[in-house]
């Protein structure tokens, strides 16, 4: 939890991870060799090697992009989202073989500088059909190289968790590159167009899972601030909190009295997400956005008094966002009234570490029996 570089630690369950990712990318290594021996005979050992590393990464990068959706879809995919980043790493070093292979065997035995000549080498930039795909790969390896190389918690503390993510977005793009680079290098090769119609097929899919989970997201957003369930949104509410208790701006979001003591509940807020928690009978709201690798806060629970994060238990106190000693970690708290048992959320964060205006559930008193107890 500090800003200052700390090796990479295993646990059992993390080894036992890693071995898997070892033992499928060895499995389709020995498959695909396998099954390319069998059906081209006549394919050479460095094509063999080059278009195995480059099918793998391709399909790694694939499957990472996935990852993401599918644990929004069934919480069975989490802890494999919990150790994504391992999973990036060896995507790197598989596209680094594939990349540096290449280089290797049809540009660096030439007069001409290797990297001039992978980036001018193949096909014209004005023609469509044979414009070049190597430089692409460049282009795709060198983002993977930036994620690899920022994928530790130092650069996620020291880069800001809104910059390293925005760092971590571009992955995207590289894929979208990458597609390019697999389906043109597809077209120029003799006997290879089946390739391009199997990768669109695969990222087609990636697609369509994030959409899919997208829109889902979406519409329990909508649920959480509209518990009827109609087509109310956000923006219907915002403001008309003037009289009352709650302060001009706020902008109205749960059911107080639905959410259970100890827990959260992630609602839409001004482009972000908060968590709205319910501790005993207090209510505060926090961002959603755990420090250490943006695990989802609203989905954990209040343990000892502190929200802990579901993916790898780091803890903030409810009220002011800061981590318990001796950790330095700080988040985003955001005032909140409660009003027509609603909860009412400040959009402006307070500065961080200080403490944020909290509501307090209404006790209920129950009525007295005729003979003065309680029942
Ligand atoms: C320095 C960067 C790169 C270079 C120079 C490069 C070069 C090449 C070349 C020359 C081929 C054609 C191989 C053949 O003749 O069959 C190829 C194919 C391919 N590359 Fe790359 N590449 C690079 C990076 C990447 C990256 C980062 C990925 C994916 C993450 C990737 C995925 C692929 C795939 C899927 C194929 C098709 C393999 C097949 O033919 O079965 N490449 N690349
Ligand atoms: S994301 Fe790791 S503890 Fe929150």
């Amino acid at each position: 939890m500090s800003h200052v570089y700390q090796a990479v630690g295993w646990s059992p369950q993390k080894r036992k991870y890693d071995l898997l990712i070892v033992l499928c990318m060895v499995v389709y290594l020995c498959g695909f060799t396998g099954i390319t021996v069998a059906t081209q005979p006549h394919v050479t050992f460095e094509t063999l090697l080059l278009r195995a590393t480059g099918s793998l990464a391709f399909l790694m990068l694939s499957f990472i992009l996935a990852i993401g959706p599918l644990a929004r879809l069934s919480p069975r995919f989490l802890p494999v989202l919990y150790n994504r980043r391992h999973l990036g790493v060896a995507t790197f070093l598989v596209a680094l073989v594939h990349g540096a292979f290449a280089i290797l065997q049809f540009h660096a035995l030439g007069d001409v500088n290797p990297l001039t000549s992978v980036l001018s080498s193949d096909g014209s930039f004005g023609d469509g059909g044979a414009f070049p795909f190597q430089p692409l790969g460049v282009i795709g390896l060198g983002v993977l190289f930036l994620m690899a190389a920022t994928s530790h918690d130092f650069w996620l503390a020291n880069l800001t968790p809104r910059v390293w993510k925005g760092l971590h977005m571009t992955v995207y793009g590289a894929y979208a590159v990458l597609l390019g680079h697999v389906a043109l290098g597809a077209l120029q090769g003799e006997g290879k167009e089946y390739l391009w119609p199997v990768a669109g097929a695969v990222a087609a899919t990636v697609f369509a899972l994030q959409l899919y989970a997208g829109l889902a997201e979406r519409r329990r957003d909508r649920a959480a601030i509209d518990p009827s369930g109609g087509p109310d949104d956000l923006g219907s509410h915002e403001g008309t909190a003037s009289s009352g208790a709650v302060p001009e701006g706020f902008v109205r979001t749960v059911v107080a009295g639905e959410i259970p003591d100890g827990e959260g509940r992630v609602v839409p807020l001004g482009g972000e997400r908060v968590a709205v928690f319910r501790n005993g009978t207090e209510i505060s709201c926090i961002s959603n956005v755990c420090r250490h690798q943006m695990g989802p806060l609203g989905e954990g629970r209040i343990i000892d008094g502190c929200i802990t994060c579901p993916w790898h238990g780091f803890q903030y106190d409810p009220v002011t966002g800061c981590a318990p000693p001796p950790f330095d970690d700080r988040i985003d708290t955001y005032d909140v009234a409660i009003q027509d048992g609603f909860v009412w959320v400040n959009p402006v964060a307070n500065p961080l570490g200080t403490a944020s205006r909290t509501a307090r559930l209404p006790v209920v008193v129950q009525a007295a029996t005729p003979s003065g107890e309680t029942p």
